[in-house]
């Protein structure tokens, strides 16, 4: 029997674009590296191949264990409670060694950004939490105990924030920081965000800059995303293929740059290197272009509007040892 999801609260994000890119066929290994809701990997399943599905948010895999039970237990499901940069040791530890396609899509889900209780918004009010894993250290206590230096270093890198050391001092100065309302209300302030101002001259909300950056800071999100990388690099047979979605420019550049190397080219800076630089061995054919939302996919799931997808298919050259580190 095959399993099906339930109505999801999670609009999965350029989902047919995913699944022509994979094209999963019946008997095919496929991970899921971020199973969220379990969007895309409801449709892999429809395609007969099965899914090794990776979360590393409790909540989303207690909700895919209670779809898999309500629908006959798929034995073509399997789900792993982990990091994805994690999915080799996942993969090895249910005995595979290969996979035909590895897909993900980056981020925080909709089931995250919309509970309050989880602080990844500011929409409403709650505990400045942001973790995904629902374990180690919070926003609030990132917030609360680094120094000034290190909170505007995490802002200007992660939020592309530039007034920066601005919010720092002002965040420093309002400690101690426990809801994400507070911490929003301290970002608007130093920056004397005007949301009364409407029409044109509307400014878009700072506070979304700072909660990405702490965002990504909290849950070593870039880290994870190459680390995920050079283990997909790992677990692709030849000819399997890899699908990232993204949802911002710094996970993008990381991607593009990842297989762009992967491909062959030289890394980013050696074009001023001797040019008896031997060109690396390609452990990816060359990537597709970036695949954007249509304009109707934006209209109805506005969550869409900055998501990106790139992929790629593995060929028979080993993996590389320091793959991922390369496109930091
Ligand atoms: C955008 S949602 C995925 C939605 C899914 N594609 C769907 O259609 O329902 C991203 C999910 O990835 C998970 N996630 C993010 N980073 C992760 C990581 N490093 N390892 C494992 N899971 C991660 C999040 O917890 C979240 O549930």
């Amino acid at each position: 029997m095959t399993a099906v999801a339930p109505r999801a609260p999670h609009i999965p994000v350029l989902l047919e674009e995913v699944v022509e890119a994979l094209a999963a066929k019946p008997g095919d290994l496929i991970v899921d590296a971020t199973f969220g809701a379990g969007g895309y990997t409801r449709r892999i399943l429809e395609s007969g191949a099965t899914v090794h599905a990776f979360d590393r948010d409790p909540d989303a895999i207690a909700a895919g264990r209670l779809w898999g039970e309500t629908c006959g237990k798929d034995p073509r499901l399997v789900l792993h409670p982990r990091r994805f940069s994690e999915l080799a040791e996942g993969l090895a530890e249910a005995g595979i060694a290969g996979v035909q396609g590895v897909v993900f899509d980056i981020g925080v889900s909709s089931m995250q950004l919309d509970q309050p209780g989880r602080g990844f918004a500011f929409s409403s009010d709650g505990p400045l939490d942001m973790r995904m894993s629902q374990d180690g250290p919070s926003a609030a206590d990132f917030l609360n105990e680094a120094d000034e230096g290190e909170i505007a270093d995490v802002l200007y890198r992660y939020g592309e924030e530039r007034q920066s050391r601005r919010i720092a001092r002002a965040v420093v100065a309002a400690r101690p920081l426990t809801t994400t309302g507070q911490f929003a209300s301290v970002v608007r302030k130093a920056l004397g965000y005007r949301p009364d101002i409407k029409g044109p001259k509307a400014q878009k909300d700072p506070a979304t800059r700072s909660f990405q950056a702490v965002r990504i800071h909290v849950n070593g999100e870039l880290d994870e995303l190459m680390e995920g990388l050079a283990a997909a690099e790992k677990v692709l047979v030849p000819g399997g293929r890899i699908v990232v979605v993204s949802f911002h420019s710094l996970e993008d550049r990381i991607v593009k740059q990842y297989l762009r190397e992967a491909a062959g080219a030289l890394p980013a800076g050696s074009r001023h290197l001797p040019q008896t630089l031997a060109k690396p061995v390609a452990t990816f054919e060359k990537p597709s272009s970036a695949i954007r939302p249509s304009a109707e996919e934006e209209e109805r799931n506005p969550r869409a509007r900055s998501a990106t997808l790139r992929w790629a298919v593995r060929t028979g050259a080993p993996a590389r040892n320091n793959a991922g580190r390369a496109a930091a």
